[in-house]
């Protein structure tokens, strides 16, 4: 956002997905507002139709950003499809993994041949046209473009993941869900949820730690780190990074802060074992009292 000069306003998310919602866009909007960049955080599909409700009428563009969403469903559709425009990130930390990279996918032939158009130094011959051709068509540079371009090399690793995708998503899934009827179970831990029109992937299965449960989320960091568990502490929030520090609004983000400060993410990975597994399970059952 920063790179073409627009100004970010953040939003607050729901405490069920962390994503935004009708409601928290709504409550962010200025009469500058010309796009909403919406998450599914972590790989939980947002309410894409909830946002819209509020953004179309307004002619307010939303950008999905799926960059954990490979693999996720909206109303059972991949997320990203019923957005104009959707981003999607191939780091390693995804499902999808192309080494580096991304992707946009949109619904308008246009900006998809303008980005086409972008990611190659804004050349008006395309590298694919130039190198087929016999008599080398003479290329203008039409505009200050960007090298974005992705490698053959690293398109034919993705096309590989994305064959493999389902059966990573099904397996994480298995995971996730031995997780979440673990700990329904033990009190002052609440586990991520699909909600109920769609399906996550699971890609950070985040847990929130309550008032109730026997240590707060560092101790419980802590007594996993100690037990030779190495979880993550839950997504950080932008506002309240250098940058953009000075943009917290008035309002404040209570459910951004709430879900920055208190949740962690549990070990999921698709070759995970069943006895791995129980061992996390039992130390949140009880942080740092098993014996450790
Ligand atoms: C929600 C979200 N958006 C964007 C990104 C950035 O992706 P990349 O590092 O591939 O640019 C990430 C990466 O973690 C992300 O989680």
């Amino acid at each position: 956002m920063r790179y073409v000069g627009a100004n970010p306003v953040f939003a607050d998310v729901d405490p069920l997905t962390g994503n935004v919602t009708g409601e928290t866009v709504r409550a962010a909007l200025t009469p500058g507002t010309r796009a909403v960049i919406a998450v599914d955080q972590g790989g939980v599909p947002l309410d894409l139709d909830d946002v819209r409700a509020v953004t179309d009428p307004l002619g307010i563009i939303v950008v999905e950003d799926a960059a954990c969403g490979a693999g996720s469903t909206y109303k059972g559709r991949p997320v990203g499809a019923g957005a104009e425009i959707a981003a999607w990130s191939f780091h390693p930390r995804k499902l999808l993994t192309t080494g580096e990279g991304g992707m946009l996918t949109t619904t308008h032939e246009s900006w998809a041949s303008r980005a086409k158009h972008l990611r190659e130094h804004a050349m008006s011959v395309s590298a694919a046209d130039r190198h087929r051709s016999v008599l080398p068509p003479a290329e203008e540079y039409t505009e200050v473009g960007f090298n974005f371009r992705m490698t053959d090399l690293q398109a034919a690793v993705g096309l590989v993941q994305l064959g493999r995708l389902p059966e990573v998503v099904a397996r994480r899934r298995e995971i996730a869900a031995r997780y979440q009827e673990a700990i329904a179970e033990i009190g002052g831990l609440r586990a991520v949820a699909d909600p109920d029109y769609g399906t996550g992937n699971f890609q950070s299965f985040w847990v929130e730690v309550g008032d109730e449960y026997p240590t707060d989320r560092e101790g419980l960091l802590e007594a996993l780190a100690r037990a030779d568990i190495s979880a993550r502490r839950g997504i950080m929030a932008s506002h309240r990074q250098p940058p953009y520090r000075h943009l917290t609004p008035e309002r404040g983000l209570p459910v951004t802060e709430r879900l920055t400060d208190r949740t962690l993410i549990l070990p999921v990975f698709h070759a995970l074992t069943g006895a791995d597994q129980e061992r996390v399970i039992a130390e949140l059952r009880h942080p740092g009292g098993s014996g450790s």
